[in-house]
């Protein structure tokens, strides 16, 4: 599988896969193409926007890493990195994963950011367990969600 940045001919793809998502219940924002054009793809705050593509370059996954932004929507410290990932259900446990935030964490070293905010849903073992597996610690909980933060060293 190959790691590389995403451009907006992607869309249609991700959202296809999001919509999968969506179905089985992992997932509750807008899924369409327009939505992940301009809420992934192509973000004023994006630090990178990864996809990876499997060998028929059939797209497998999306990680977006972004700066928050005063007042941003996830009540993220400004300055911090805010993350998200989404991997098509059938390619999941595959290391997809792993691999987008190999990308991710190289751009955020880049960027200088100290500190990643991951903000997952309270009942999604899967997201909790990916992000405590690449290194993402609990600071804050609430009812529905758990905010899990990653410490940059320089
Ligand atoms: C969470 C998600 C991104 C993980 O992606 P993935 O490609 O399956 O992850 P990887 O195969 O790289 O797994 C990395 C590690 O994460 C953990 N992990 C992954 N899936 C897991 C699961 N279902 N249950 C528990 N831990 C899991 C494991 O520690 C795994 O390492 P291992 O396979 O060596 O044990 C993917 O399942 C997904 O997109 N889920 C739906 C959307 C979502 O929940 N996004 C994240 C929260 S917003």
């Amino acid at each position: 599988m190959k790691v590389r940045e995403a451009v907006l001919g992607d869309a249609e793809e991700i959202s296809g896969f999001l919509q999968e998502l969506a179905a089985l219940g992992k997932r509750s924002l807008p899924s369409d193409a327009a939505y992940v054009g301009s809420h992934y793809i192509a973000h004023a705050d994006n630090i990178r926007c990864s996809v990876v593509e499997d060998v028929d370059g059939a797209l497998l996954g999306l990680q977006i890493l972004k700066r928050a932004s005063e007042g941003n929507a996830y009540g993220v410290t400004p300055g911090w990195g805010i993350i998200g990932t989404h991997v098509r259900p059938n390619a999941g446990r595959r290391g997809v994963g792993r691999a987008l935030f190999a990308a991710t964490l190289e751009a955020a070293q880049r960027a200088r950011l100290v500190k990643i905010d991951a903000t997952i849903g309270a009942s999604n073992p899967e997201g909790l367990g990916y992000y405590e597996a690449i290194g993402f610690r609990t600071y804050k909980t609430s009812e529905n969600s758990v905010s899990k933060c990653l410490e940059l060293t320089a």
